[in-house]
């Protein structure tokens, strides 16, 4: 048996308030502690987005109810509220910006936007950005203009990697994570994933673009699942929602990884815990741990999860290492698929 520290998931969708028919506080965060996560982050494109006081307070309580592990909430940068959001920064994971088309309404168009946001959000609270392709890099040059720092979400191509190389090389305060969808598959796999079971964004990149993660994982901050639960109904129908679940899969797919030597056990623990703890500015949480066994090999199933979108895009991938027991702030909390940490346990890091 190994013991890891709890990892943290700094990308993660809970559907709750306006979708819980995808997911909720308590499927989602059974869902992370079933996958060894004890804290996450979550995003602000529920129904209604997460964009002010009263819409975090809404989302907050909710939380609070319901939640079987630790958890902070970014608000989404909307075009109406460049004020009020700088002023509720202590409270929230960070401000997340949507500069592409994705999942929900928030999307920033006009650059001066972005850079009023990036100007008015306190430099020491963190920044994250859905940004592709030259949205990319443009926000790194925007946020290099005002001087801040900005971390890019679920980076998955070769020109992305390598302009945050770039840009690190020049002394840029930027950051990033890769999730495991974008490490693990590529365009090939479309063919097993039809129609909108494929659907995702970033879109899955071509296995050159794959390599290109594998080879630059040293710019590679975070790991981030961005647990993006839609139902299979959903995804089979004509207008199909993008995102995937991956709370349940991204640690077994890393210790696979692991056993077979592309990655060490290191990477994992600075990706999964240390760099997101750091960037984030999250407190270390007391008496928490992780028990796998890094020897088991199964098969994914989305039979056996939690998450209530019930199915996954690595249905049926070999893997081996399995958790087995979490324990969280001196309480377990998971144990052989089974939580037996009550709703609510989880508690907002950023509480003030
Ligand atoms: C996410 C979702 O469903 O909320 N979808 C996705 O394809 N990744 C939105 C996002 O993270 O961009
Ligand atoms: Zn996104
Ligand atoms: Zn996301």
């Amino acid at each position: 048996m190994l013991r890891l520290p709890g990892l943290i998931d700094p990308h993660v969708h809970m559907r709750e308030p306006g979708a819980t028919h995808k997911e909720d506080w308590g499927t989602g965060t059974r869902a992370a502690l079933a996958g060894g996560f004890t804290l996450v982050l979550a995003m602000p494109n529920t129904s209604p987005p997460v964009t002010d006081a009263a819409t975090l307070e809404m989302a907050l309580e909710r939380a609070a109810a319901s939640a079987h592990c630790d958890y902070a909430h970014f608000l989404g940068g909307g075009a109406e509220n460049t004020t009020v959001a700088a002023s509720l920064a202590p409270r929230c994971a960070g401000l997340k910006l949507y500069l592409d088309q994705t999942y929900g309404p928030l999307r920033l168009e006009n650059m001066l936007l972005w850079k009023e946001h990036l100007q008015r959000w306190p430099k020491d609270w963190p920044v994250a950005a859905h940004a592709e392709g030259r949205s990319l890099a443009a926000v790194i040059l925007v946020a290099a203009l005002v001087g801040r720092p900005v971390h890019l979400c679920h980076v998955s191509t070769r020109e992305e990697i390598l302009i945050i190389r770039a840009a690190k090389e020049h002394g840029l305060p930027v950051t990033c994570e890769v999730t495991p969808h974008h490490l693990f598959l590529s365009t090939e796999d479309l063919p097993r994933l039809p129609g909108g079971r494929g659907e995702v964004r970033p879109r899955l990149a071509s296995p050159a673009d794959r390599q290109a993660l594998w080879d630059n994982l040293e710019v590679i901050d975070c790991f981030a699942s961005d647990h993006a639960p839609h139902t299979l109904a959903e995804k089979d129908s004509s207008n199909p929602p993008p995102g995937f679940p991956g709370l349940e899969t991204s640690l077994p797919l890393l210790l696979t990884a692991v056993s077979e030597g592309r990655l060490g056990m290191e990477d994992v623990i600075a990706r999964c815990v240390t760099n997101p703890r750091r960037i984030f500015r999250l407190p270390e949480q007391p008496d928490t741990w992780v028990e796998v066994d890094p020897d088991t090999r199964y098969e994914i199933r989305a039979e056996a999860m939690f998450s209530r979108c019930s199915w996954t895009p690595f249905e049926g991938m070999p893997v081996r290492g399995r958790v087995r027991r979490v324990v969280l702030r001196g309480q377990e909390a998971f144990r052989d698929g089974v939580v037996s940490a009550v709703p609510g346990w989880g508690r907002n890091v950023r509480a003030v």
